[in-house]
């Protein structure tokens, strides 16, 4: 009989690296969690740490490690890297975390060639094409973690505002997880109703201008530097959304998410990572979906693809 026994390793034990550890532990999801990273003392006091959660959860072998011990992994998550300073954006640590994976990726392909990489290391979009070109492993099996986080904030925000729970609001971010992303409100549906049909009947509209959506997509675009304004990094979002995105693979769901994946045609974009709404199952990236848009949200997404693409060719892989 052929016990599942699903294992994950975490590249970086810093803060985004600890809160979806905890999340994962919290979940219960898998058998066997590594844990790598430099800071040799600090990773052992998370694991330490985080160990001691077991007897709330569920038996997990959870190993403060390093690459030999990442053998058989069946999802790798990469969140080392050089994180952004207040108002730095995520773009200008390209260089610096490119760097970083070049050490990082061939290690990885020596032990757990097989594994999916699901990369979080900012600028993500950037980071996760030269993940793919450095490990030579199909586009499928290299994801980034995307607008996830993003499309979870414009979601929160739309439901916030309309009064209504988020799990009813469905609404995209896609493009770059960056300043040049892309409100995709043709296809946002608040509960079921195309936004631009509900809010003529919302009864809250003695408050709300069309004029308020445009200031929550800028509030999301903006979350990220208003948080590490005020605490210096974010992590329990993308904690979340990473656990989001790890449960459709190991439950092999065919989830749609808007992950980063290679782009290569669409929209005549070519050779570039970006979120596009795709099907996450036990393989990766089964599926891409391409929508279709309206006028204005393609020519903002080939922008985006474009402001990817410049800054992939500047970069020394
Ligand atoms: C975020 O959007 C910093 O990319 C990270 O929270």
């Amino acid at each position: 009989m052929h016990i599942l026994k699903p294992k994950v390793t975490i590249v970086g034990c810093g803060a985004v690296g600890v809160r979806f550890a905890y999340a994962l532990v919290v979940s219960g999801l898998v058998r066997q969690l590594v844990i790598i990273d430099k800071d040799k003392k600090r990773l052992e006091g998370e694991v330490m740490d985080l160990s001691h959660c077991q007897a709330f959860t569920s038996p997990l072998d959870l190993i403060a490690g390093d690459y030999p011990d990442t053998v058989g992994s069946d999802i790798v998550v990469i969140t080392a890297g050089v994180k952004q300073k207040p108002n730095q954006t995520r773009l200008e640590l390209a260089q610096t975390n490119v760097e970083i994976f070049k050490e990082i990726i061939p290690n990885l392909i020596k032990y757990t060639p097989t594994s999916i990489f699901l990369v979080v290391t900012n600028p993500l979009d950037v980071l996760s094409y030269v993940a793919y070109k450095l490990s030579g492993k199909p586009a499928k099996e290299i994801i980034g973690s995307g607008t996830v986080l993003d499309s979870a904030r414009f979601r929160f925000l739309l439901a916030n505002h309309c009064k209504i729970d988020a799990r009813n609001v469905h609404a995209y971010i896609l493009g770059e997880h960056g300043d040049s992303e892309v409100p995709i409100w043709s296809k946002a549906m608040i509960g079921g109703i195309a936004i631009r049909e509900h809010c003529p009947v919302c009864k809250n509209k003695n408050t709300c201008r069309y004029t308020e959506l445009e200031k929550i997509f800028i509030e999301v675009r903006d979350s990220a530097y208003k948080i590490i304004e005020r605490k210096n990094e974010t992590s329990y979002g993308i904690g979340l959304a990473l656990l989001r995105i790890v449960t459709a693979i190991i439950k092999d769901e065919n989830a749609v998410l808007p992950v980063s994946v290679l782009v290569d045609g669409y929209l005549e974009i070519k050779d570039v990572y970006m979120s596009l709404p795709a099907i996450v199952n036990k393989y990766g990236v089964k599926d891409v979906l391409y929508p279709k848009l309206d006028k204005e949200e393609e020519e903002k997404l080939k922008k985006s693809a474009l402001v990817i693409k410049e800054v992939i060719d500047r970069l020394k892989i």
